[in-house]
C-alpha cells in the first residue's frame, strides 16, 4: 500500500504520529508525509516533529496563512501537483482544519480513497468552520475512522453507509498514553514557578472567542479575576497573541495571569495533568483531559465532542464570562463528579486502523 498522510496545523501531528509508527513498524506500506505548512510557527510545527519522533516530512507545501479561500485554495493547487505525480493508493487526512478538507477535495476528483481518522463529530453549528470542514470530509472520505459510538448514529443520519465506517477509538490518546511517562521528566513547572495542582491552565483560539476586540477583552478579564484565586497560565495561541496586542486600550491583565508562548507537546501534556483545572475552547484538549481525569471547562456553547461530557471530566460552560467564572469557582470549591474512559481510548487506535486498512489494500 502506498499511503499519503497529511499534517497541517498543531492539533494533526499528534494524531498522525501513531499511524506513522505503526506503518513503520509493520512494513509493507509505502508513506510519504505531507505538512501542507497552514501552521508554520516553530512552536506550532517543529516542535511537534521532536516531541513525538515525526519523520521530517517528506513535502512541505508551504502555503501559511490566509483567508479561508485563500488558504484552502492553496492547498488544493499545491497538494493536486504531489498526488497526480505519485498517485498514491491512499490518503490519510485527520481532524477538521482547512488541510483536511482541501486534501480530501483534491483526492475525491482523482478517484484516490480518502481515509478520515476522527470522522463523524458533530457540533451541529455551521457556524464553525470545522463542522463544515467536517461534513464534506466525511461525505467523500472512503473510510470513516471513528473515536465514539455517536459518531455513527451522526453519519448515518447524513447517508453515509455503514460499510464506510469504522469505530477505531482515539488516535489522539494513542500519542497522549505514549509520552506521558516521558513527559515526566519535563522542566515547564520548575521554569515557571507552577506548583502541581496549584494552576489553571488556559487556552484559548476560537475565533467566536477571541476575534471580537469586546468578547477578547471580557474573557481575559475575568480570567484576571479568576487569577486572583488560582494562577493562570495561558499558552497564547498566534491568533489570540494578535488580537490581544491589537486591543485599544491595552486589556488590563493581572500578574497572577502569566501569557507565555504555545508550548510543545511533551511540556503541554505535563501542564495538563498537573493542572488544577483546565480551561479551554480547544477540541483536543477537551479529550485529553478526560483521560488524565483532570476538571476542563470548556468555552464553547457547544461541543463535537459529547462524550467527554457524558462519561468525562468535561463541563460545557458557554462563552459568557459569567458562566465560565461560575463553572471555574464551581470545580474549585466541590470538585468533579464521577467519570470514566470512553470505549476504545486505549492506546491502540492505530494498531486497528492498520488492520482495517491493511485487510482492503493487501
Ligand atoms: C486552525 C484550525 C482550527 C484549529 C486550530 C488549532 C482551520 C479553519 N482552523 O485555526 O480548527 O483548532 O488551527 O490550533 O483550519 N498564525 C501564526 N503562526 C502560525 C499559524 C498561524 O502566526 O504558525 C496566525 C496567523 O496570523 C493566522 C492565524 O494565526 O492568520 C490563524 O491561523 P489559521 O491556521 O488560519 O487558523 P487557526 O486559528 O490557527
Ligand atoms: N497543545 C500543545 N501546546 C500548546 C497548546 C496545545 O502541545 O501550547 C496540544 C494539546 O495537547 C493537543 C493539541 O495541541 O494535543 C490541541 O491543539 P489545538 O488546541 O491547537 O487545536 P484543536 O484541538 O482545538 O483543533
Amino acid at each position: 500500500m502506498k499511503a499519503t498522510l497529511v499534517v497541517g496545523a498543531r492539533p494533526n501531528f499528534m494524531k498522525v504520529a501513531p499511524l506513522m509508527r505503526e506503518f513503520a513498524r509493520r512494513g509493507g506500506t509505502e508513506t510519504r508525509l505531507v505538512h501542507t505548512g497552514q501552521h508554520y510557527d516553530e512552536n506550532m510545527s517543529k516542535i511537534f516533529f521532536e516531541d513525538l519522533e515525526l519523520p521530517e516530512p517528506d513535502i512541505y507545501l508551504g502555503v501559511g496563512s490566509g483567508s479561508h479561500a485563500e488558504q484552502t485554495a492553496r492547498v488544493m493547487v499545491e497538494f493536486e501537483k504531489i498526488v497526480l505525480g505519485d498517485r498514491p493508493d491512499l490518503i490519510i487526512v485527520v481532524g477538521d482544519v482547512n488541510s483536511t478538507l482541501a486534501c480530501s477535495i483534491v483526492c475525491s476528483k482523482l478517484w484516490i480513497p480518502i481515509a478520515h481518522v476522527e470522522a463523524g463529530l458533530r457540533s451541529f453549528d455551521l457556524a464553525l468552520p470545522e463542522e463544515i470542514n467536517r461534513m464534506v470530509t466525511d461525505i467523500l472520505a472512503r473510510f470513516c475512522f471513528t473515536t465514539s459510538p455517536e459518531a455513527e448514529i451522526n453519519l448515518k443520519r447524513e447517508g453515509v453507509g455503514e460499510e464506510r465506517v469504522f469505530f477505531v477509538g482515539n488516535i489522539m490518546i494513542d500519542s497522549l498514553l505514549n509520552y506521558i511517562d516521558k513527559a515526566d521528566g519535563s522542566q515547564i513547572l520548575e521554569r515557571l514557578g507552577l506548583k502541581e495542582k496549584e494552576y489553571m491552565l488556559v487556552t484559548l483560539h476560537r475565533p467566536s472567542n477571541v476575534d471580537d476586540p469586546d468578547e477578547l477583552r471580557e474573557l481575559f478579564t475575568m480570567l484576571s479575576r479568576l487569577a486572583e484565586r488560582m494562577p493562570v497560565v495561558l499558552p497564547i495561541h498566534p491568533r489570540t497573541k494578535k488580537m490581544l496586542e491589537s486591543a485599544d486600550p491595552p486589556v488590563a491583565l493581572s500578574d497572577r495571569l502569566s501569557l507565555i508562548d504555545p508550548v510543545g507537546y511533551l511540556d503541554f501534556i505535563w501542564m495538563m495533568k498537573s493542572a488544577g483545572i483546565v480551561v479551554t475552547d480547544s477540541g483536543g484538549i477537551q479529550e485529553e483531559t478526560t483521560v488524565l481525569g483532570i476538571p476542563c471547562v470548556t468555552v464553547r456553547e457547544n461541543t463535537e465532542r459529547p462524550i467527554t461530557i457524558e462519561l468525562g471530566t468535561n463541563i460545557l460552560a458557554g462563552t459568557d464570562p459569567a458562566r465560565v467564572e461560575a463553572a471555574v469557582t464551581r470545580i474549585l470549591d466541590r470538585g468533579i463528579g464521577e467519570h470514566s474512559l470512553p470505549p476504545l481510548w486505549d492506546g491502540k487506535t492505530a494498531g486497528r486502523i492498520a488492520d482495517i486498512l491493511e485487510k482492503h489494500f493487501p
